[in-house]
C-alpha cells in the first residue's frame, strides 16, 4: 500500500508520497514540493537529504551495518579479495572464476602508465602532497587517453584503465618523491603484491613478500571500497552529473577525499597520535581538550555523520592491527596510546552523549605504518580503496532514469535590490 505523508501549510493540506527502500528506510519524496507549496527543504551538510536511490552499499549507523550488494564487510574481509570486492561493487554480483580471471588479464594489461606522465610528475615541487598529484595526474588522464566513453563497452574500458593505474600512479607518485627509479608493474603479480612491489622494490633490496602483511593490505583496501553516500563519493556524482568524463569525476571525488574531517582523517590521527607521544604520552588531555567547546581540536578518527555506534570498519582493523603488529613482531607506541585513548573516550560521558566511537581511520593508520606506507601517503591508500566504490556510484548515477543535474537551492539572506551607487556618490571609502 503507497504511503504519504500530509503537510499542512497556510491552510492547505498536501500529500507527500513516503519511499520505502529495501531495508525499509523511509523518505519522503518532496519532488513536487516546491512546485505545489512554494517550499524548499532546508538541510545544511546534506544531513537528512536522500540525494539518490541506490543499489550497491547498505549501511544501518544505528546497529553499526555495512553491507556491499547485500553482503555483510565482515564476510568479504574474511574471505574476499579487494579485486573481487571491486567487481563485485562495480558489477553487482560476485564474479564467476572465469569472469575473475578476464578482470585480472584486463587490470594488467592496463597497469602501464603512459611514459610522458613521467615527466609530468617529475615536475611537481618536491613537498607536494601525494594526493594533490594523485587527483591532478587522475584528471590528466583525459589528456593522455581521450577515447571516447559513450557505449556501454567503452565505459568498461575506461572503468578497468583507470582501476590498473591509479595504483601504479600512486607507487609512481612514491617512488619519484624519493627520488628513486620507478618500478613497473608485473603480469605475474596480483593486485595487491604489484602495488607493494612497486612501492618496495629497489635494485639493491628485492621485496619480500609477507603473507600477513598482503592480507592487511587485501582488507584494508576492501573495507574503504565503498561507503555510500559520503563527502567524496557525493563529490563524484555531483561533479558527473554535468557529465564530465569518469578521470574528472574520480579526480574531485579524490579532492574531496583529502580533507582532515574525512580520508585525510587517517594521516591526522597518526599525527595525533605522534603528538600525544612526543609530548609525554598524556591522553588524557587530548580527550580533555576534545571535549572543550572553547578549543577547535577534535579527537581526530571518532565520530562519524551516520554511526552512532563502533563502526563496523574499525572494529575489524582493531583486530588486524593487533595480528599484524604480532605476526611481524612489532612494537608500535601510536598503538598502545590508541587503545588507552579509546578506553578513556568511549567511558567519558561526553563522548557517550555524542555517540562518538573509533571511526575506520582510528587504527588504520597503525596498520599502514606497520605496511611501511609512510604517512603522506595514508589517504592515497584510502583513495586506492574507495575507487571501485566511486566508480560504481558514477555507473548507477549515469544509468539513473531520474538522473538530473545537481542543483541544490538555497534560502537567500543578503540584501533586498538595491542600487547601483557610482563612484563619486559613495560615501566613506
Ligand atoms: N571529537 C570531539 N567532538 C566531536 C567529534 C570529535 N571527533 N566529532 C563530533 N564531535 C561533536 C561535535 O563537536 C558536536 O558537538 P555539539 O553537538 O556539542 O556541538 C557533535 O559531536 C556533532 O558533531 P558534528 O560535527 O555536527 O557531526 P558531523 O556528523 O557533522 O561530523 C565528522 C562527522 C566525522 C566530520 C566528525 O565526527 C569529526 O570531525 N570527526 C573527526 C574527523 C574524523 O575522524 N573523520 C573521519 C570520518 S570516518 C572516514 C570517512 O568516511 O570519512
Amino acid at each position: 500500500m503507497d504511503e504519504y505523508v500530509t503537510l499542512n501549510y497556510k491552510g492547505e493540506t498536501y500529500r507527500l508520497p513516503v519511499i520505502i527502500g529495501t531495508e525499509n528506510e523511509c523518505g519522503i519524496d518532496i519532488l513536487a514540493l516546491r512546485r505545489d507549496t512554494g517550499l524548499i527543504t532546508f538541510d545544511p551538510g546534506f544531513a537528512n537529504t536522500g540525494a539518490c536511490k541506490s543499489s550497491i552499499t547498505y549501511m544501518d549507523g544505528e546497529k553499526g551495518i555495512l553491507r556491499y550488494r547485500g553482503i555483510p564487510v565482515e564476510e568479504l574481509a574474511e574471505h574476499s579479495t579487494f579485486k573481487e570486492t571491486s567487481y563485485l561493487l562495480i558489477n553487482g554480483r560476485l564474479p564467476t572464476a572465469e569472469e575473475l580471471r578476464h578482470f585480472s588479464i584486463m587490470l594488467n594489461d592496463h597497469s602501464l602508465v603512459h611514459e610522458d606522465m613521467k615527466t609530468f610528475f617529475q615536475n611537481f615541487p618536491r613537498a607536494s602532497h601525494p594526493m594533490g598529484i594523485l587527483s591532478a595526474m587522475v584528471n590528466a588522464l583525459r589528456s593522455f587517453y581521450p577515447e571516447l566513453q559513450t557505449t556501454e563497452e567503452e565505459i568498461n574500458f575506461t572503468v578497468t584503465r583507470l582501476l590498473a593505474k591509479v595504483r601504479t600512479m600512486a607507487a609512481m607518485s612514491y617512488k619519484i618523491s624519493r627520488g628513486h627509479t620507478v618500478v613497473y608493474p608485473r603480469p605475474d603479480l596480483a593486485y595487491c603484491e604489484n602495488f607493494l612491489n612497486m612501492m618496495f622494490n629497489t635494485p639493491v633490496k628485492p621485496y619480500e613478500f609477507v603473507r600477513e602483511v598482503v592480507r592487511a593490505l587485501e582488507v584494508f583496501w576492501i573495507l574503504h571500497a565503498d561507503h555510500e553516500q559520503n563527502c567524496s563519493t557525493t563529490a563524484v556524482r555531483v561533479v558527473g552529473s554535468g557529465r564530465v568524463n569518469l578521470y574528472a569525476a574520480i579526480s574531485a571525488g579524490m579532492s574531496a577525499l583529502w580533507g582532515p574531517l574525512h580520508g585525510g582523517a587517517n594521516q591526522a590521527v597518526v599525527e595525533m597520535l605522534s603528538d600525544i607521544y612526543r609530548s609525554g604520552g598524556d591522553y588524557r588531555k587530548a580527550v580533555e581538550r576534545a571535549k572543550d567547546k572553547d578549543d577547535p581540536f577534535r579527537l581526530m578518527g571518532f565520530g562519524h555523520r551516520v554511526y552512532k555506534t563502533y563502526d563496523p570498519r574499525a572494529k575489524i582493523m582493531k583486530k588486524m592491527c593487533d595480528d599484524l603488529l604480532s605476526a611481524l613482531k612489532l612494537k608500535d607506541p601510536l598503538l598502545d596510546i590508541a587503545k588507552e585513548l579509546e578506553e578513556v573516550a568511549v567511558n567519558d560521558a561526553y563522548f557517550i552523549d555524542h555517540n562518538l566511537y573509533p571511526n575506520v581511520d582510528f587504527y588504520s593508520g597503525i596498520v599502514l605504518r606497520a605496511i611501511g606506507i609512510p604517512t603522506n601517503m595514508f589517504t592515497v591508500m584510502f583513495a586506492i580503496g574507495r575507487l571501485p566504490g566511486w566508480i560504481a556510484q558514477w555507473k548507477e548515477s549515469m544509468d539513473d532514469p531520474q538522473w538530473r543535474i545537481s542543483r541544490p537551492r538555497q534560502i537567500y539572506t543578503g540584501p533586498s535590490e538595491t542600487h547601483y551607487v557610482p563612484m563619486a556618490k559613495r560615501k566613506g571609502i
